[in-house]
């Protein structure tokens, strides 16, 4: 496996490995100022009130998830093309989840998928909307929120795929500001835009919100205990049950170096994204590119569709012919609903779900990919399709 291409992969720099070894010096490996440092970091990044860490990015959505006091039988939408953490996580809270159809060509849930699901289901009463920016970028921030208004629920963005993306042509309306939303979550897992080796990070513009995940990311404790006392307070207080959910001060560090290079990386990917924009549309008459974004993406993934009916060769199988060209794809995602806990037989509402997740392929994109390797993808899916084309290329 070593010298495969891989889908994705974290950038470690000098001064990554720099900043980890100085934080294993410190007095506070956890629970120390490199959390706080690396929280108030992503604050400013992301231009968002508060931001809570935590040691996952499902970890992040538990925590948005408990905050707003989600409770048994109460009802979440998700899309149905999205990593299966948001589902997992109202499932064990035993909410009542309903999924919604996505857009064909970019695998999410558009407006209209959304306002569908609500109307096929007649959902009278909704606690949470889950938005999911597939591949890094966020179209439909606005339409959202006034969806979210008109049914009094919470809207959370999983933004896992979007850290460093825009929710609009405004330069600085960065995807996590929750300008449009309540909470959004990020994962820091080494596919993702910066990466802290595991990882996760909770934002919001609301107080209350905020102070709810600083006690629920700590067992249940009272966190501000010791904010005016002056004596050593050695009571710890519970308030209510949770878990142990923290981000170390090691991790929070490489987070502190990492977030600093954002930006960096973030272009790195635009830029990769333009050549394969630029070089695979003379396969237009046999793929649709990612070309529909509107506002600026972070490029987390470069989704490609197969037009399935012009090439005699399944998507399944070009998986494995790049593999053998030591290629590593991914589709993202199997829909939540075909996965055996979440299993719907009847696919008749999930359109585009079912088209999206048949035809669609996941190309390797990370800063450090060279113009060599891009160029190498570039030419076995060319020769691989050229191959098995039905129609001559025009
Ligand atoms: C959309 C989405 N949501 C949630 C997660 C969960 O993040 P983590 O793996 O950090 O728990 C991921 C990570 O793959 C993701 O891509």
């Amino acid at each position: 496996m070593q010298n495969f291409i891989p889908y994705g992969k974290q950038t470690i720099e000098k001064d990554d490995l720099n900043s980890v070894l100085k934080s294993l010096k410190q007095k506070f490996l956890t629970t120390g100022p490199k959390v706080i440092k690396f929280e108030k970091e992503f604050n400013k990044k992301v231009k968002s009130k508060f931001s809570v860490s935590s040691n996952s990015g499902t970890s992040a959505i538990f925590l948005a998830l408990k905050a707003i006091r989600l409770k048994p039988k109460e009802v979440v939408i998700i899309p149905s093309i999205n990593f299966i953490a948001a589902a997992n996580v109202s499932k064990m809270i035993g909410a009542k989840i309903f999924f919604a159809d996505v857009d064909s060509r970019t695998g999410q849930m558009s407006p209209e998928n959304l306002i569908d699901c609500i109307k096929i289901n007649k959902l009278k009463k909704i606690k949470v909307i889950f938005t999911m920016h597939n591949g890094g970028f966020n179209n439909f921030a606005k339409e959202f929120y006034s969806i979210k208004k008109k049914y009094k629920c919470f809207l959370i963005e999983d933004a896992c795929h979007a850290l460093g993306a825009n929710n609009s042509s405004k330069k600085d309306d960065k995807v996590g500001n929750c300008r449009y939303s309540d909470l959004a979550t990020f994962s820091f897992h080494p596919l993702k835009s910066i990466t802290t080796g595991e990882g996760g990070m909770t934002t919001t513009r609301n107080k209350l919100l905020y102070k709810e995940m600083l006690k629920l990311r700590n067992h249940g404790f009272d966190v501000r205990k010791n904010s005016k006392n002056k004596n050593y307070n050695w009571k710890n207080i519970l308030l209510s049950n949770s878990l142990n959910f923290r981000l170390n001060d090691i991790q929070s560090s490489l987070g502190i170096s990492q977030i600093k290079k954002l930006n960096k990386f973030v272009k790195k990917r635009n830029n990769i994204a333009n050549y394969y924009l630029k070089k695979l549309s003379r396969l237009s008459n046999f793929i649709f590119l990612p070309n529909n974004n509107k506002f600026y993406s972070a490029w987390h993934l470069f989704i490609i569709i197969f037009k399935t009916e012009k090439i005699s060769i399944s998507r399944d199988k070009i998986i494995q012919l790049l593999f053998k060209s030591g290629i590593l794809t991914q589709v993202h995602y199997i829909p939540n609903y075909r996965q055996k806990p979440f299993l719907i037989k009847s696919k008749k509402n999930f359109k585009g779900a079912e088209y999206f997740f048949s035809r669609c392929l996941s190309l390797p994109i990370y800063p450090e990919m060279s113009k060599k390797q891009l160029n190498y993808v570039i030419k076995r899916i060319e020769n691989i399709i050229f191959k098995n084309k039905k129609i001559p290329n025009k």
